[in-house]
């Protein structure tokens, strides 16, 4: 398959908070994959701001080392590095106040688009937008990039919004929600609205229920603090998972618009049912052998701070009523795996004589790793003994099937950045889905607060903690099994 690369327009990208963790894992890393593929143009720039007094020199520097410890393959192409490289600026620049503004105002160009990535605290934020605005640097063409978490309540999240506000109109700002840039996730939208197949039978007619689960191998050593505060609930659910949830469950929006999509997702949201306590199960990671528990990597010796959880949701609309979600997400489980499930219901009658199985059709949407879709049907145990019958998978492994260009598959981050240049906002969050997802997840979690809930421990290692497997015995169903 021959890859298709379509230039974006020249930018100036400032990022905020350039010398840190995200910048050099994944913003540059992928930015610099984007300029060897020629989608980012060769005139234009990344202005690295933070706090640290360097020089272009000493950014520059930076950014190799970052690219050598985290880029792929393509590092190798030391001329497209030294390139890619001589694109980098750096300004030091005090947030807060009013050091480095000029010198950045003086650096940005005229007639290219100016973007502006806050990969800073959401404290910042405001501050951010309005030195901006101050120093004439945005305009209203410019648009500014903001990560999760984006609040952690409706309350701050309603603030957030208010300060952006006040500077930038809604289209001007893009939340990311990197979920929404993996390719499988769009792929779901091509699987469910370009194929006649599944829309007739996405509904609660055919369908039996659903599962999404996001398991991670690893644990939250390393950002016990930022987590221990935030538990999977903020961290994973009420964004990357809720995310999914609506473009599983949403109408089919009129055109692939962004605020058609948006709005479609939205009524999702506002949908979502309140979750009874016994359809929500936390966990914690406990230790084993060496590997410390998450009490000990949270550094909190009495946190009731959720590593895992799962739960079970309902979707109050003609489509979805009587079809359970069932939603799970740990750190330290048994597998690094993502997957959607959309499982259909029994046959109502079978016409094979002695068939006691109970034959499904499963549509799987792997996130991660081995990227792809498969369809598990029935069909007749081949050879002879009968008609007997087996469920087998029609499977659809993107690398498989997309040949060698598959690899070269953009990641989240670089498709979610190279489409701020456009100017699509179809996979960014719009404030007032935000404000939906935490106005359904803020009661839940006061309510186990109020409870003084306490996560049920779990093996590293596992699938989770027993009552989990509960939740959906209870209903007479059961998780699919966790793998790599
Ligand atoms: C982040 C969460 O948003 O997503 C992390 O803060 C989590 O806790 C990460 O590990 C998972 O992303 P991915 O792309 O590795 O599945």
């Amino acid at each position: 398959m021959v890859s298709r690369v379509i230039p974006v327009d020249t930018f100036d990208l400032v990022i905020f908070g350039g010398t840190g963790d995200l910048a050099r894992r994944k913003i540059l890393p992928g930015l610099f994959r984007r300029f060897l593929s020629g989608q980012m143009t060769a005139e234009s720039r990344i202005i690295g701001a933070a706090r640290s007094d360097m020089d272009d020199g000493g950014y520059r520097q930076m950014i190799r080392e970052a690219i050598a410890e985290f880029g792929g393959a393509e590092k190798s192409d030391t001329t497209g590095l030294d390139a890619f490289i001589d694109r980098l600026h750096y300004v030091p620049i005090d947030a807060t106040g009013d050091g480095g503004w000029k010198a950045l105002s003086d650096l940005m160009r005229a007639d290219v688009v100016r973007a502006f990535y806050f990969s800073v605290a959401p404290s910042l934020f405001g501050a951010l937008a309005e030195r901006l605005h101050l120093h004439g640097i945005a305009d209203a063409h410019s648009r500014i990039v903001v990560e999760k978490p984006f609040g952690r309540d409706l309350a701050s999240a309603r603030a957030l919004n208010e300060t952006l506000a006040a500077y930038f109109k809604e289209g001007q700002i893009y939340r990311i929600d990197h979920y929404l840039g993996k390719e499988t996730v769009q792929n779901l939208m091509a699987v469910r609205f370009g194929n006649v197949l599944f829309e007739p039978l996405w509904n609660n007619h055919y369908v039996d229920h659903i599962q999404i689960t996001v398991a991670e191998t690893v644990g939250v050593g390393g950002r016990g603090s930022y987590y221990d505060k935030s538990g999977a609930m903020r961290d994973m659910v009420q964004n990357h998972l809720m995310q999914l949830l609506c473009l599983i469950a949403m109408e089919p929006p009129s055109r692939f618009e962004a605020d058609a999509v948006r709005d479609e997702k939205l009524k999702v949201i506002r949908a979502l049912q309140p979750i009874a306590a016994h359809h929500i199960v936390r966990g914690q990671y406990d230790a084993e052998g060496d590997d410390p528990s998450y009490r000990a990597d949270a550094e909190n010796p009495r946190s009731f701070t959720e590593s895992f959880i799962a739960m079970k949701c309902e979707i109050a609309n003609w489509r979805w009523a009587g079809v359970p979600f069932y939603l799970r997400t740990g750190k330290k489980m048994k597998a690094r795996s993502s997957e959607i499930a959309v499982v259909f219901q029994d046959l109502g009658h079978t016409i094979f004589e002695g068939d006691v199985a109970r034959h499904r059709n499963i549509l799987s949407i792997r996130l991660q790793p081995n990227e792809g879709i498969d369809l598990q049907v029935t069909i007749k145990e081949p050879g002879p003994g009968g008609m007997r019958l087996v469920d087998v998978p029609l499977d659809l492994t993107f690398a498989d099937a997309l040949g060698e260009d598959g690899e070269d598959v953009p990641d989240a981050y670089e498709r979610l950045i190279m489409d701020v240049i456009r100017g699509n906002q179809t996979l960014f969050m719009r404030g007032d889905e935000v404000e939906a997802a935490w106005s359904w997840t803020d009661p839940l979690i006061e309510g186990w607060e109020a409870r003084s809930d306490v996560p049920k421990l779990y093996e590293p290692g596992s699938s989770g903690p027993e009552d989990a497997l509960m939740l959906m015995h209870r209903d007479g169903r059961r998780w699919r099994e966790i793998k790599a």
